[in-house]
């Protein structure tokens, strides 16, 4: 009997697992639930003997993937990968995947969350203002970012995108004004909502010399991964201007400088918590069992992403 391991610190929603066991369950596979684990040496022990994993931003290193001496597939149950140890992977022969567009509204809800949250002042009783009108910046149209145009629109808030990987006719096509740079993103628009992945390439790559473009007033809105953020840059700027906001559902490593230099000027959530309701969890859970039946019985390698 092939066994499917679940190792999530953060859990998903009992329904998704239910929905997880029941295509697991189809398949005659075992599900074996490892939530909340306390260290990887845990997740290392349940990992031992199985055959897959279904994971969410837990962080599966070589130590973590050579433990797993049976593992044939890994999926990261979500849209980041940066997590996921690819040239372990590779090493071993195991298929890494993910699950993109499953949890992609709720991460656009919750930007939709921390802008109203931030203009109304932490609903704290005073005059704050509104979305509609204000010009916003979707850096990088992916799944997510075009969650975030949608309910933009009924926001009734104009819309600019900078994707150098999207055909412009695209995002013109959905009623977007496309822009060449990321300069002249961050220098039109009064609020940027981040969509980027964290890589080689974008970490630390939203500092200073962009966030100082943004119009008085801006803020910068992150669903995306603390770690593309300067955060040097960033305390940097908040210093020169107390007109700008950081609202971020990862909170930064300099969380405490800002809650102490900044009061009324940042969003953060408790946790991460962008992908955190139980349609998102379903819909990426049952995605992530399906494609390890899919995989495992018939040699599907949709969404594999260390090709
Ligand atoms: C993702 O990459 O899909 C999101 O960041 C969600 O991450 P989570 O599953 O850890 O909530």
């Amino acid at each position: 009997m092939k066994k499917v391991l679940i190792a999530t610190v953060k859990p998903f929603a009992p329904a998704a697992v239910e929905g997880i066991k029941e295509v697991l369950d189809k398949a005659g596979y075992e599900m074996v639930l490892l939530e909340k684990y306390e260290s990887p040496d845990d997740w290392k022990k349940a990992a031992a003997d199985v055959d897959a994993m279904i994971i969410r931003s837990d962080k599966a290193t070589q130590d973590i993937i050579e433990a797993a001496s049976n593992l044939k597939i890994i999926v990261r149950a979500g849209a980041g990968y940066d997590n996921v140890d690819l040239d372990a992977c590779n090493k071993k022969g195991v298929v890494a995947m993910n699950t993109p567009g499953q949890n992609s509204n709720a991460v656009a809800e919750l930007a939709f969350g921390m802008m109203l949250y931030h203009v109304r002042k932490g609903f704290d009783g005073t005059s704050g203002t509104e979305l509609r009108g204000k010009k916003l910046g979707i850096h990088a149209y992916g799944n997510v970012g075009k969650f975030v145009a949608e309910i933009a629109k009924g926001f009734g808030m104009e819309l600019y995108a900078f994707d150098p990987f999207v055909d412009n006719k695209d995002i013109e096509k959905a009623g977007i004004k496309p822009l060449s740079s990321e300069q002249e993103l961050y220098k039109t628009c009064d609020f940027i909502s981040l969509h980027i992945p964290s890589n080689e390439k974008t970490k630390k790559s939203i500092g200073y010399d962009l966030l100082s473009l943004m119009p008085k007033k801006g803020a910068l809105v992150n669903t995306a991964r603390k770690e593309v953020i300067d955060e040097e840059g960033l305390l940097k700027l908040m210093a020169e201007r107390d007109d700008f906001a950081y609202l971020s559902d990862v909170a930064p490593d300099c969380r405490e400088e800002m809650e102490n230099k900044f009061p009324g000027r940042y969003v953060f959530t408790a946790k991460k918590m962008g992908a955190q309701t139980a349609e998102a969890n379903i819909n990426a859970g049952i995605a992530a069992a399906t494609q390890i039946v899919n995989y495992l019985e018939k040699g599907d390698t949709t969404f594999q992403v260390n090709k």
